[in-house]
């Protein structure tokens, strides 16, 4: 048997050198190498025929669903979990990852399916007491507090295979293959990978907790990311209690679905409107305020832009976005100083997107600009109103998909006008009754609606 190597592995990004070194080639992180003894690889026979090959044209089903009917969580996974396949899923510590699979397990286990929960974080008292706290105590969720894939993969081959295996946390546990520390990246992928096997051979659906580094990277493991079929996150403001699960890749569905939850005191509860929960100052006129008709994925989402303008004591005024994308922000604001001739440059600019939500969608320029303008020009916008569409650097206002999903959604939510752009090209279908829209072909055109003493009290006609 060969001699076990030693190699320095890159803890951020997984990166192989020969010797140590202060900083990572591959990544550029600092002080990011550990030692790590590696076995000699193994070596297939190299003979005979070991697994079949198929025709690429051979026709295959869609992959089968396990549905949790949690719906939020089912709809960010297109459509529930598909059997045999790996989800990772990131988050900050306490944002509440544990307590949304341990929710899953009970909503699978109340379908009379085998759902295994291993924790490698928690004593069985901790997760028992969670469960307890969350009515699941008896819904039948096999639970074990273990932190060695070998002894676990073992142990599951006993029985028939789950429909979920949850592992809580991937950084918690190690395999006996590698002589790694718990916790490097070797260990993690090793880890991983046992798992992932078992999965894959046997068509259980695999969830892999994965705790995110303060900068949102889920840490360590990148690797991890790769070697898995979906990638979520959990995510929530600090102090606010919703919290937003969001598919960061997807092999098999979509990668931009959201799912909305609320954290109580009995666990996280889905949101099903979402648009209601971003909404804060619906009705009042208060300048600075506009409300974007987006899009998260297949839904669409109200949000509220909030800016604030103000005459800047600083050389180089200050230009803040949380939220959304400041290089957005610092083109809009050149688009209106040069194509609208709005002094902003001695202003300080903050945006800010209410709820702690983020958006990445161009269709929120036209809404932020018309935030900047109320905020720069004290003046309201008009009431029930909201606002969506792409800016281009000269000035015009883009037409975007979804139109008509964005108007509806507007309307549900006693919204009576919209500001758009010109000429979507969407099928003429009717839009919403009571809905007003308002072209706006440039945004010299929104400066001039928003600066008018008179309102858009009509509609016009489009
Ligand atoms: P947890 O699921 O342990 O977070 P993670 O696994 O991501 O580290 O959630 C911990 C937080 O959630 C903790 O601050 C308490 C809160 N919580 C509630 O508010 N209500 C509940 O019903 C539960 C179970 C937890
Ligand atoms: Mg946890």
């Amino acid at each position: 048997m060969a001699k076990p190597r030693i190699e320095f592995v890159c803890q951020s990004c997984g990166a192989v050198a020969p010797r140590w070194q202060g900083r990572c080639d591959s990544c550029g992180a600092w002080n990011s190498l550990v030692e790590e003894t590696v076995g000699a690889p193994s070596r297939s026979a190299g003979k005979g025929r070991v697994f079949a090959l198929f025709d690429l044209g051979t026709a295959t089903l869609p992959p089968p669903r396990t549905t949790t009917r949690i719906d939020e969580f089912d709809r960010v996974l297109g459509g529930g979990l598909v059997p045999g396949s790996v989800l990772l899923l990131g988050g900050e510590p306490g944002i509440g990852k544990s307590t949304l699979l341990i929710q899953v397990c009970g909503a699978l286990a109340a379908q009379k399916r085998r759902v295994v929960y291993i924790s490698g974080e928690e004593a069985i008292d901790q997760v028992r007491l969670r469960a307890e706290r969350l009515g699941l105590v008896r819904a039948g969720v096999e639970f074990a507090a273990e932190t060695k894939v070998e002894d676990v993969v073992a142990t599951l081959h006993e029985g028939p295979a789950p429909a979920l295996l949850v592992m809580d946390s991937i950084q918690t546990m190690w395999t006996g293959t590698v002589e790694a520390a718990p916790g490097t990246v070797t260990q993690v992928r090793g880890a991983a990978q046992a798992l992932i096997r078992y999965a894959k051979t046997t068509g259980a659906s695999l969830i892999l907790v994965g705790h995110v580094t303060k900068d949102g990277q889920i840490a360590g493991p990148r690797v991890v990311e790769h070697m898995v079929d979906a990638v979520t996150s959990f995510e929530g403001e600090g102090g606010r209690d919703f919290r937003i699960l969001r598919a960061l890749k997807n092999r098999f569905g979509p990668s931009n679905e959201i799912g909305v939850f609320e954290m109580t005191g009995r666990g996280l509860v889905e949101v099903a409107n979402p648009s209601a929960l971003f909404l804060s100052h619906h009705g009042e006129a208060t300048p600075g305020i506009a409300v974007f008709a987006g899009m998260e994925g297949t839904r669409p989402l109200l949000a509220e832009i909030e800016a604030l303008t103000a005459a800047s004591p600083l050389g180089t005024p200050r230009r803040a976005a949380v939220g959304f994308d400041p290089n957005r922000l610092a083109m809009i604001l050149a688009v209106l100083e040069a194509r609208a001739g709005l002094r902003l440059g001695q202003h300080d600019v903050y945006l800010n997107v209410a709820g702690g939500l983020r958006i990445n969608e161009p269709a929120a320029d036209l809404a932020a600009a018309a935030a900047l303008v109320s905020s720069f020009s004290g003046r309201s916008l008009p009431p029930h109103c909201v606002f969506f569409g792409e800016i281009g650097l000269s000035g015009a206002i883009r037409p975007v998909a979804h139109s008509m999903a964005r108007l509806k959604e507007a309307a549900k939510l006693g919204f009576t006008r919209a500001v758009v752009p010109p000429a979507n090209p969407e099928p003429r279908e009717a839009g919403p009754e009571n809905m007003a829209t308002k072209s706006c072909p440039e945004v010299a055109d929104l400066v001039a609606l928003i600066a008018s003493p008179e309102r858009p009290a009509k509609a016009d006609g489009r």
